[in-house]
């Protein structure tokens, strides 16, 4: 709706602790399939079974294996993921923090591209495809600095069993980044989503939450979500042009 976006942006700015919550549509403008809706990953396989991360305790090593190969049914989807770059959005949402008007991003995507913008202040939901994580001390390293020669790879640390830091679908949330989501969420009083089904949780939890002590929900989505009708107002479009414009709106209410 016309004047949608200045509401928005009234809405943000006069809001005293905002915050974001990011889905796969952000990098979609990035060419990164989102995965429900159209073009999706599940749309086209299939929801995934969730019991990733016991097949992958019961064998460890296979799983390596597996991904070394390139195997996997997402192995392409992964491969776009690592070598993306931001688009717009991601760098109006570094924008709006380097403003001092988003407190923090709390994103349910594994692309990196919110750092890789200059977005400081991330929790990272479901884990970042640059790193691995050990699976005993949830000590986190920089895929590149731990070797491959032995799988599955040892922590450095405690010689726990390595793996990706994506949370795999049966894994718990990491309760370091988990605790960071729920204080988050607990001081806003405007969550921002974007690009997000709003389907799969804890993350979903978040905008309801913000909506249930009385917060604001401001939404950017291509299309209707079920989150929709609780928004205050639903930007309908594309993020990479909603966002640009909805930082210029903000900047002239300064
Ligand atoms: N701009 C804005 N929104 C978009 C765009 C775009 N260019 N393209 C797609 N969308 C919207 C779609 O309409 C959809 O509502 O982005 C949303 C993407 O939804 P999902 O694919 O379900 O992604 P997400 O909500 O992040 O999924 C959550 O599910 O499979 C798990 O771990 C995976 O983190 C993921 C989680």
């Amino acid at each position: 709706m016309p004047g949608d976006i200045e509401k928005a942006a009234r809405l943000i700015f006069t809001s005293k602790y905002v915050t974001c919550l990011t889905g796969a549509g952000i990098s979609v403008e990035s060419g990164v399939r989102p995965f429900r809706g159209p073009g999706g990953l599940w749309t086209e396989l299939g929801e995934p079974p969730m019991d990733g991360y016991q097949k992958f305790l019961a064998n460890p090593k296979s799983h390596w294996e597996k991904t070394m190969k390139g195997a996997g049914s997402d192995w392409k989807f992964l491969k776009a993921a690592d070598e993306a770059i931001p688009n717009p959005a991601h760098y109006a949402l570094a924008n709006l923090e380097e403003m001092g008007i988003m407190k923090y991003l709390i994103t349910q995507n594994i692309d990196n591209l919110h750092l890789t913008a200059g977005s400081i202040k991330v929790a990272e939901i479901h884990g970042n495809i640059k790193k691995v994580r050990c699976i005993k001390c949830n000590a986190r390293y920089d895929r590149d600095d731990i070797s491959m020669d032995k799988i599955p790879p040892s922590c450095p640390k405690c010689n726990g069993i390595i793996k990706s830091d994506i949370v795999m679908f049966g894994e718990p949330i990491p309760l370091d980044v988990l605790k960071i989501c729920q204080r988050e969420t607990r001081k806003s009083d405007c969550m921002l989503t974007v690009g997000t089904s709003a389907l799969v949780y804890p993350a979903a939890d978040f905008p309801l939450e913000v909506r249930s002590n009385g917060g604001i929900l401001i939404e950017v989505n291509l299309y209707e979500t079920e989150l929709t009708p609780l928004c205050d107002i639903s930007l309908r479009g594309k993020a990479g042009e909603i966002l640009p414009e909805l930082v210029e709106y903000i900047k002239r209410l300064r």
